[in-house]
């Protein structure tokens, strides 16, 4: 972990005072704090300011460091999160260059995105990590609805589809030390103001931007905070066990109820079902061609009409 995050340190031109080999031998508080010294300072296109300034939430991004690159910000994130970080803290990057999607894929971030991590220090039950996943969605299109954006959809678990195209995905992991989760990191990605052909080809046609849906650029900052403020009310939610409610508001939003997918679930052979709902831990029940019901909570579901 260490070395990964010398590799985010030496991708920051400000940060120049200490030699990697000096870095190799930081002690790890130390080193946490140079961490968050260099995600405070300036940068371009996400701005810490812009985003704290007029910031409406209590707890969720108070704590807030912006990079200019670094490999994932749920790798920086989980880094933080064992040394010192607060509750709520927010980690943001300009682009990433080794950034993680759902399943081991990998996650292009390019510059013009919004790429998001943030901690929540709570010892969540395992059973409650789809929930928590459910509930970024709702978020997101809670703050795409603030930018105008009145269309978005959740395509489970966690893609926000405009169009039928992806515009945003949300990875959801969790720090455990002996069986029990301590952490959990929950990163957004907001494709919001870059051009679609910068992406590999297999991913060009599936992929929408903000811009593209707005027909003009848009704040990130603003969505940014949008997001964080939206996040916030969520999470007082789930704290407060309002689940049903979050259940409530991600089916009013869901695109994949009433549709026909392949069901691929790891470890097993994929099928075709037609989608029921959600059930009340957050998987997608389904009915099979035969007419039994499966409950699916890991994979993915290909929409097929
Ligand atoms: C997916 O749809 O596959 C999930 C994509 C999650 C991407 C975000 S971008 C910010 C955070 N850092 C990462 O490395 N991944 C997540």
């Amino acid at each position: 972990m260490q070395n990964e995050i010398i590799n985010l340190l030496k991708r920051e031109e400000k940060f120049s005072e200490k030699t990697i080999e000096e870095l190799r031998e930081v002690e790890i508080n130390d080193f946490a704090e140079i961490i968050k010294e260099v995600g405070q300072q300036p940068t371009e296109h996400i701005v810490r300011e812009e985003i704290l300034n007029g910031l409406d939430t209590e707890v969720i991004g108070k704590e807030l460091y912006v990079f200019k690159e670094v490999m994932s910000t749920n790798t920086v994130a989980k880094f933080l999160s064992e040394n010192g970080a607060e509750n709520g803290c927010a980690i943001l990057s300009e682009k990433q260059s080794d950034a993680k999607g759902r399943l081991g894929k990998a996650w292009e971030s390019p510059l013009g995105g919004i790429w998001l991590s943030i901690i929540i220090k709570s010892q969540v039950p395992h059973s409650k990590l789809p929930m928590i996943t459910l509930a970024t969605g709702v978020a997101a299109v809670k703050a795409l609805e603030r930018i105008g954006i009145t269309n978005a959809e959740i395509k489970w678990p966690n893609d926000v589809m405009i169009n039928g195209k992806k515009v945003s995905g949300i990875l959801t992991e969790a720090i455990t030390k002996f069986n029990t989760i301590e952490n959990v990191i929950i990163g957004i990605g907001i494709d919001a103001n870059f051009d679609v052909n910068v992406l590999s080809k297999e991913l060009q046609e599936g992929t929408t931007t903000l811009d593209i849906e707005l027909g003009h650029r848009v704040d990130e900052n603003e969505v940014v905070r949008y997001f964080l403020e939206e996040f916030e009310k969520i999470a007082f939610a789930f704290n407060d066990n309002k689940f049903e409610e979050i259940l409530k508001e991600w089916r009013k939003y869901s695109y994949s109820i009433g549709k026909i997918v392949e069901v691929r679930e790891p470890f097993s052979k994929s099928y075709d079902a037609y989608v029921l709902g959600i059930s009340k831990e957050g998987a997608l029940v389904v009915e099979k061609i035969d007419g039994t019901l499966e409950k699916v909570i890991s994979g993915e579901c290909i929409i097929k009409k």
